[in-house]
């Protein structure tokens, strides 16, 4: 009894500690955004990762719906799922909180292997209160609407209350500390506080203390960062209601971000409703305070707890689509496509964004829901348009930790096939290289002395390439519909491609696993329908090794 009594502190101890090292097992380090010069990385598990993701419809945030996402990501071969958790279904009663969705969530995604970028629906859905619950929505004594210019309520909550930034605020922390409490691996890798910020048609507040705070002198931030000084108008112009907007949904949001963060400190991104990729916007024709493109300096200033903004891209316009992706790939603001049309054509995008050194990319409406928002994606998810994602997703999935590496370090260059057919190309180092489309694996599009017919693909809205430059010798090349051909630059003619070698990465190292030579070479490199990472060794005869 004696010895019993002894033992038993130290057998108590002995599993207290188990417990303890279980626990700390399970954890793993908590993802973040690195960024150095210029360049950034999605850091999950201590190493860069390449967010391969497809967005679910937004009222597949329950249960028996999110079982109907998990086949469609597998079959995309995504990493990684977004979906949405709304203020509603969190807080349906001021004070009394539920997170048996969330914990669902993490179940599911867990059993699945997937990752999740949770999306918070709260004060802003669309610009809309839809998501917040009926004691918010209804109750606009205590949760004020904007207001027009005629003194009417707008359907938007005003981002000037500091009572609703502060009601969505404490639901927001209470969702990051069960997080913090109940996703100890990380299982959700980031994080949207809100969803397509700002306001359509009234561009902002006219409510008195709106026109108040209007006549103010802009914030010190605001004018250091901008450059510009005096009131909104003064210093904004015609843009002023939207500058003025910006700033106040943006430290709105902030608040959310900077109080989340404080509990988790998980990545937070924001994403843009788009307005067209080169016109400054008509203040009423915006979601006015979203973080368009244009007042990205105004997010910047405004919220800092924000890590990067992002595009919700779903123009069919090729030229469009890139210049999006160049608006938003910045030093200071890492790239990443929340959310893209889920029709086939915008599969060829993953490529130009990965190549801008994109952190990740996710369609949208990915489930098996039977719900589909053509026009602006798919009108069926069918297999060929599961594809158009999939194929990209598993050439970069075999690489992804790699890639993700290097696209943070080196130069990367991609290109999608543009609406008119035309030949990209760049030139990384002392090579030029160019994507042509459309053209069969062997042989020229100009011979005339056989007669070919045109590729299957070859009218298709199919094709793209990423590229990084590994050293000054080296490139590793990936694609599909795509045939890519590699010629000196700056006019040399002693060129030439030294190999080309198929293969993988095993624990960081290159691994060759078959040499490319004649005919695979001959005539570009040309990748088509599956999965081929090609790494390719350039070199001059004249003698200059490079
Ligand atoms: C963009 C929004 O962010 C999504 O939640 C969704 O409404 C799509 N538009 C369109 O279906």
């Amino acid at each position: 009894m004696k010895k019993l009594t002894r033992i038993a502190p130290l057998a108590l101890a002995l599993v207290l500690s188990a417990t303890a090292v279980n626990a700390a097992e399970k954890a793993t380090p908590l993802p973040r955004l690195e960024s150095r010069d210029g360049r950034h990385a999605l850091i999950v598990d201590g190493a860069p990762f390449i967010m391969l993701a497809g967005q679910v419809n937004n009222s597949s945030n329950y249960a028996e719906p999110l079982k109907a996402a998990w086949p469609v990501l597998d079959a995309m071969h995504a990493n990684t799922m977004e979906v949405p958790i709304a203020w509603e279904q969190v807080e349906p009663v001021e004070g009394r909180y539920d997170f048996s969705f969330l914990q669902e969530l993490l179940d599911q995604a867990r059993a699945h292997d997937k990752r999740v970028v949770l999306l918070w629906f709260g004060t802003w859905k669309n610009t809309s209160p839809a998501y917040t619950p009926a004691w918010v929505k209804l109750d606009n004594a205590r949760f004020p609407r904007m207001k027009d210019q005629q003194g009417n309520d707008h359907g938007v909550l005003t981002p000037l209350s500091k009572v609703t930034m502060e009601a969505d605020r404490r639901a927001f922390v209470k969702v990051m500390e069960y997080l913090r409490d109940h996703d100890r691996q990380n299982t959700v890798i980031m994080v949207q506080p809100e969803n397509e910020t700002g306001s359509y048609r009234v561009p902002r507040d006219y409510s008195a203390e709106g026109n108040r705070l209007f006549a103010q002198q802009i914030p010190a931030t605001l004018a250091r960062k901008t450059g510009k000084s005096g009131t909104w108008e003064q210093a904004f112009g015609k843009q002023a209601p939207r500058a003025f907007n910006t700033w106040y949904v943006a430290s709105f949001v902030n608040a959310l971000a900077e109080a989340g963060k404080a509990v988790k400190p998980l990545p937070m991104y924001v994403n843009a409703s788009l307005s067209g990729p080169s016109n400054v916007p008509d203040p009423t024709g915006v979601a006015s305070g979203g973080p368009q493109w244009d007042v990205l300096d105004i997010w910047k200033a405004a919220a800092p707890a924000i890590d990067f903004a992002a595009p919700d891209i779903y123009d069919r316009d090729s030229g469009n689509v890139i210049q999006y992706l160049d608006k938003y790939a910045r030093p200071d603001n890492a790239l990443m496509v929340p959310e893209i049309g889920n029709a086939r054509e915008f599969g060829r995008f993953f490529w130009p964004t990965i190549g801008r050194g994109g952190i990740g990319f996710s369609p949208f409406g990915m489930d098996d829901t039977g719900y589909f928002n053509y026009p602006l994606g798919a009108t069926r998810l069918d297999e060929k348009t599961i594809a158009a994602f999939a194929l990209p997703y598993a050439t970069v999935g075999s690489i992804m930790r790699d890639w993700a590496r290097i696209a943070s370090t080196r130069p990367t260059w991609g290109a999608a096939k543009p609406d008119d057919g035309s030949d990209q190309s760049t030139t990384l180092g002392d090579w030029k290289i160019t994507a042509s489309w459309g053209q069969w694996q062997f042989g020229m599009k100009d011979w005339t002395w056989i007669k070919a017919d045109p590729t299957p693909w070859g009218a298709e809205p199919v094709g793209g390439v990423a590229v990084a430059q590994l050293s000054d010798s080296e490139y590793l090349v990936m694609g599909d519909h795509v045939r890519v051909s590699f010629s000196a630059a700056n006019g040399r003619s002693d060129g030439m491609i030294v190999s080309v070698e198929e293969g993988t990465f095993k624990d960081g190292k290159w691994i060759m696993s078959r040499v490319w030579n004649g005919d695979q070479t001959d005539y570009g490199l040309n990748l088509i329908d599956r999965p081929q990472v090609l790494k390719i060794t350039t070199g001059f005869h004249s003698g200059k090794q490079r």
